[in-house]
């Protein structure tokens, strides 16, 4: 009785402690996690278009390099491919214009910068859907092509 008692422990703690290492779900690295973070340029690129409406300066600059800082974090780079590394350089280069143009009080110079802004989050993104979202890439992160792309 003892012997039965004894392996059913064992049998229950190696299945625990199999559920402790395999069981729990791997980290979020899906939308879910990401769509907040996303949602902030949205809010950092909104405050610029109205800095830029209402000739507010530090608006303008506060934001875009806010901007910019987002773009160094880690969960900016859900993707390492090449093409997404330039998309973000282009993305980092856009907001330096802007900056630098709210520094000048170069309202004109802001605004050209954000028009370039505006494509470089059209273009990143379309570059995203085509290829199958983010989640596409996440199983084959040093690819330049998707996981499940087709050959
Ligand atoms: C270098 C690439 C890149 C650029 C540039 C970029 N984004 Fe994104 N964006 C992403 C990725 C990656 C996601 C996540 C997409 C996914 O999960 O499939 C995303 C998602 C989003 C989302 C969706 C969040 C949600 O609710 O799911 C918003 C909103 C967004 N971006 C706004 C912007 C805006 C505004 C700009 C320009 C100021 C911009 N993005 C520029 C890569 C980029």
């Amino acid at each position: 009785m003892k012997k039965v008692l004894f392996a059913s422990l064992v049998t229950f703690i190696s299945a625990w402690g199999a559920w402790q290492l395999y069981g729990d779900p791997p980290p979020q690295v899906g939308p879910d996690r990401l769509k907040p973070f996303m949602q902030r340029k949205l809010d950092h690129s909104k405050a610029i278009l109205e800095g830029l409406a209402l000739e507010d300066f530090k608006k303008i600059a506060e934001n875009s390099q806010a901007l910019s800082l987002l773009s160094l974090e880690s969960s900016w780079n859900v993707l390492t491919t090449e093409e997404y590394l330039r998309q973000s350089m282009d993305f980092r280069r856009a907001l330096r214009v802007i900056t630098s143009g709210a520094r000048e009080k170069n309202v004109d110079r802001a605004a050209l910068g954000y028009v370039n802004l505006t494509v470089r989050c059209v273009e990143c993104h379309s570059y995203l859907r085509n290829n199958g979202g983010a989640a596409a890439f996440e199983k084959d992160a040093q690819s330049d092509t998707p996981a499940n792309a087709k050959p």
